[in-house]
Formats: C-alpha cells, structure tokens, sequence
C-alpha cells in the first residue's frame, strides 16, 4: 500500500473542495469522489460515469466523529463502527436533521450510507478535504471496479484526475447493512463477511429480501415514494399540482419548475426538493412534464418511474 504524498494529497483536496471529481484509492476498491454536500459536484459522478440512474451514493467520511455529523448513530450502529471501521463496512443510518448532504446522494431517501474506509491515502484525504465524499466504483457504467490507478485511468481515457494509492487490498466492494432498531439486514454482500460481523456482535444478521421494505434501491421498484400520485409525461389538470420542465406554461396551481431553461443537470439538481415540496403542498397528484431521455433526463425519468411506480 502507498503512503499518502502530502503534495498529491493537498492538490486532490483542493480539487474537491472545487466541486471537482477525483478518483482516490479505498482499501475495496478505488471510488470516484466528489464532494457529497455539493450537488452540481455529485451529478458529474453519474455524467462521468455514464450512469443511466441515481442510485444513492456512500458517503466516505474520516472518522466517527465526522459520520455522526450526518447521520444518527444507535448504540448498535456505533458499535459496529467502532467494530469495524476504519472497514469495508457501510451503513445505513437515518438522515441527521441539518445534515447539508446533496439529496442527489442519498436519492432523496431519508437515510444515508456512511463508510470510513481503511486506506491510508483516503483517509489523508478525507481529512485533508475536510469534506464527506460521496464515491462509487471509479469505472464506467457496466465495466469492472478497479483495483488500481492504472485502471481508473484506462477506464476514463485519462479524463479523471486519480490520486494513486497502489492497488486495492480488497477488491470488492463494502458490505452495507442496515440498522433498523435492533435488527441488522444486509443489502449488499461484500468485503466484510456476514459471520464475521455476527460473531463479533454475537447477534444475526438477516439478508435483504427482495421487495423488503429496506433493501438496497437498486433493487427496489418504488423507491422515493411520494405521497401524492405521480402522472408522468403530463400536463396538469384542475386540483393536481405540476412539476414542469422548460418554458412554464399558463397554469393556476401549485407549480414548481425543474428547469425552465431545459438544462437537464439544473433539472437533476432541482428533483428530489421539488417532488417534496409538492408532495408537502397537499396535492393528491403531481403531474410531470415529459423530460427529454437524453444525457442525465435519463436518470431523471428512472427516478420518476421509481417514484411513480405502484406502492405495494
Ligand atoms: O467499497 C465500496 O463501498 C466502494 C468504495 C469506493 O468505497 N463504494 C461503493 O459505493 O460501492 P456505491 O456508491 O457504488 O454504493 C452504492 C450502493 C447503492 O447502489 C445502494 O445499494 C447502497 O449503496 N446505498 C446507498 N445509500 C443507501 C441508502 N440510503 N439505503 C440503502 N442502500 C443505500
Ligand atoms: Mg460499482
């Protein structure tokens, strides 16, 4: 494993600090970051990515004391971080309130995943940053994690600024795990195995089933779930509110305008706060104007499919 290169470490975090992407070594596997409280910087992971959805992000912190700054820790959750982080181990916890993460990284659910990775590099900078970094895997949609600098940069054609930290001693991704009370689900499998967390808590952990009511979203149909019913591709009619995109038209109602420019990254932005606050205007239906499927509106249409889709 490299040792962190104070110079490389103070050039990646200012980068960051600038709303910037860059790729950074993690014990698992090495993630694209960006600083999670932004949101134009975290839209840049899906459009370099090519990521055709907003699956929420983990969020990379230095320590405890800085994940406790986002989410809310039971005594449980803290005793697995103590367990086991620094570690592959992610987890998610209920949304502090006053929490400033970009709703794009926790896909406007009420919960965020926190990891405290065990990588000498992420963690100078983390610490250097001074910021919560939201990262997946540092490869394009559909290709393999990489485990090396090398790759990260093969994988973008050299468009991503990487921070090398030699190769990955993992491999594969965190394990997630829900806390819910008292119980413990694990939505992913990964680095950290089921047995071990069980043995050292001596307590079980259940795995996610599918259509559960917490599994990871990426598996879940309805995963924002407003109140209000959603109509895609619509104009509004009397009593329902409107979520527009583009050049407003005349309408009386409860309006909120994704973009009314057409600027599908400022309508990404826009989504998640928007759709609450017309869920919180008391409508019973939200109409959506139809959004372009090219670029990020391909994105956006995955998540209002999601947020339109059948509650069970
Ligand atoms: O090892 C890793 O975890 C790597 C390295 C870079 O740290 N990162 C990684 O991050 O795999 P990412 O952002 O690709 O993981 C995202 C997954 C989502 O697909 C989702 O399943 C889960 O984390 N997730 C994130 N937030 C969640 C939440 N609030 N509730 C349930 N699952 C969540
Ligand atoms: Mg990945």
């Amino acid at each position: 494993m490299t040792e962190p290169d104070p110079k490389a470490i103070a050039e990646a975090a200012a980068l960051l600090r600038a709303g910037k992407l860059c790729a950074f070594p993690t014990e698992t596997v090495y993630g694209l970051g960006a600083d999670a409280t932004n949101a134009d910087a975290v839209l840049s992971i899906y459009e370099t990515k090519g990521r055709p959805r907003f699956n929420p992000l983990i969020v990379h912190c230095a320590d405890l004391a800085m994940a406790e700054r986002y989410a809310l820790f039971s005594p449980l959750a803290r005793q697995l971080a103590e367990a086991f982080w620094p570690g592959p181990l992610s987890l998610v916890l209920p949304l502090r309130a006053g929490h400033g993460l970009s709703d794009i990284v926790t896909a406007g659910l009420d919960t965020v995943a926190l990891r405290v990775p065990d990588h000498p590099v992420a963690l100078a900078l983390l610490r250097a940053a001074d910021r919560p970094l939201a990262a997946p895997s540092a490869n394009p949609s559909g290709k393999l994690s990489p485990t090396s600098a090398e790759q990260v940069r093969k994988g973008f054609a050299g468009r991503v600024t990487v921070l090398d930290g030699g190769p990955s001693q993992r491999g594969v991704e965190s394990t997630i795990l829900a806390v819910d009370g008292e119980r413990l689900i694990q939505l992913r499998a990964g680095a950290l195995a089921l047995d071990e967390i069980e043995q050292r808590l001596g307590r079980p952990v259940e795995r996610a089933k599918k259509g559960a009511a917490i599994s990871a979203p990426g598996m879940m149909l309805s995963h924002y779930a407003p109140d209000a019913a959603l109509r895609l591709d619509a104009m509004p009619q009397p009593g329902e509110a409107f979520l527009a995109f583009g050049p407003t038209p005349l309408f009386s109602g409860t309006m909120r305008n994704l973009s009314p420019t057409g600027d599908l990254h400022e309508a990404a932005c826009n989504l998640f706060a928007m759709l609450h606050e017309l869920d919180a205007s008391g409508a019973t239906a939200i109409a959506v104007a139809p959004i372009p499927q090219t670029g990020l509106g391909e994105a956006i249409n995955d998540r209002l499919q999601r947020a339109a889709a059948p509650r069970s």
